[in-house]
């Protein structure tokens, strides 16, 4: 143990002289920020960080000590931030979600062309994994950035790419960060949050370039395309019934672009999700389907590194958790 962090304990011990600080607990603090290489401010703020991962240590081993659970948490990069930094950091606004909401609404009555909502009539496999397919890309980082809606949309194009191309590439979250925006016609807000269903209008016009030519930065920046033949366009695309039953169905044609309440996953390691708070689904956070269970478990991919959860999915119980049925986007050609 280096005198840096011997000082900290010292200088730690009158603020919280509730918390049991073991030897144990500043092992695992040590381990965790050499691994995810913080850099604090201050002293000050150093201090503040380990009180905070110490007390997310204390409910992760109170969690897990509880045989009724039916998933487990752990440390990951966002151990050392409190629920408001994790949803003001890495979630969308949530004003911003509420306004776009009804702005979608409107746009999906006016224009029933490309946006109408309809199932697609496939019969309903037992379970289906597109991942056991090639379908689905490696898991990515959005980084300290509420651009997640950029991340679900791309990987929906990327697995529609592959089911009806035969090819595996990544597209670039960096140019629906930086071009599908306001001066371009979009309510989309970069790093604040945004909409997944812009990023294939915009796309649908201008094309998608790959994730090697346009890479991520996780900040917004001037958009760096000009032209309309940048790759990739998306042609049609719907929006999932709200039932089990029809993201299913979905879920047999490709993967599905959801958004979800991510309020409560910050340290979700593994197993079956049920987390949210039911009577209080706020949503923000969008994430790509990829397929579900016999038991009706929906697999789903995130964008917060392979680190987090199960190397970058979590596992939601069936039905509406987390509120996943509530609005869902599906290329169709
Ligand atoms: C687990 O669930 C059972 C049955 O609902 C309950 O009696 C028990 O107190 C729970 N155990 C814990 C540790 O919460
Ligand atoms: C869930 O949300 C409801 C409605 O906002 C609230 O009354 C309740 O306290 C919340 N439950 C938990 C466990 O946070
Ligand atoms: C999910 O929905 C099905 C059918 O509506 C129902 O039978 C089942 O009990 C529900 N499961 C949960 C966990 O709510
Ligand atoms: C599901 O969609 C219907 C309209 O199709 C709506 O009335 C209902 O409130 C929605 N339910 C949920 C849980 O979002």
């Amino acid at each position: 143990m280096n005198r840096f962090i011997l000082l900290s304990i010292i200088m730690l011990m009158p603020i919280c002289l509730t918390q049991d600080i073991s030897v144990e607990k500043l092992l695992a603090y040590n381990r965790w920020s050499s691994q995810n290489q913080r850099v604090y401010l201050n002293e000050d703020e150093k201090l503040f960080r380990q009180m905070v991962f110490f007390e997310n240590l204390q409910k992760i081993k109170e969690h897990n000590s509880n045989p009724n659970n039916t998933y487990s948490i752990d440390v990951n990069q966002f151990s050392d931030m409190t629920q408001e930094e994790f949803t003001e950091k890495i979630l969308m606004k949530q004003d911003l979600v509420d306004h776009q909401i009804k702005d979608i609404g409107q746009q999906a009555t006016n224009n029933n062309d490309n946006k109408e909502m309809k199932a697609s009539n496939l019969a309903i496999a037992a379970s289906i994994d597109w991942r056991t397919k090639g379908a689905v890309t490696t898991v990515k980082n959005q980084g300290s950035c509420g651009s997640c809606w950029s991340f679900s949309a791309a990987g929906l194009m990327e697995s529609f790419n592959f089911i009806s191309n035969k090819a595996l590439v990544d597209f670039s979250e960096q140019q629906l960060v930086d071009c599908v925006i306001p001066a371009n016609g979009y309510s989309s807000q970069g790093c604040n949050g945004g909409w997944p269903v812009q990023c294939l209008d915009y796309a649908s016009k201008v094309g998608i370039t790959t994730l090697q030519s346009y890479p991520y930065v996780a900040i917004q920046k001037k958009c760096a395309v000009t032209g309309t033949n940048n790759g990739f366009k998306p042609k049609k695309w719907i929006q999932i019934p709200n039932t089990s039953n029809d993201l299913k169905s979905a879920l047999n044609f490709s993967p599905v672009s959801v958004l979800v309440d991510a309020s409560t996953w910050g340290q979700y390691k593994s197993g079956i999700y049920n987390g949210c708070n039911q009577s209080n689904i706020r949503l923000n956070h969008a994430v790509l389907a990829v397929g579900y269970d016999q038991q009706g478990n929906w697999i789903v991919k995130n964008s917060w590194s392979t680190s987090w959860g199960e190397n970058g999915y979590i596992r939601l119980a069936p039905n509406n958790t987390c509120g996943i049925l509530s609005y869902n986007l599906q290329v169709t050609a």
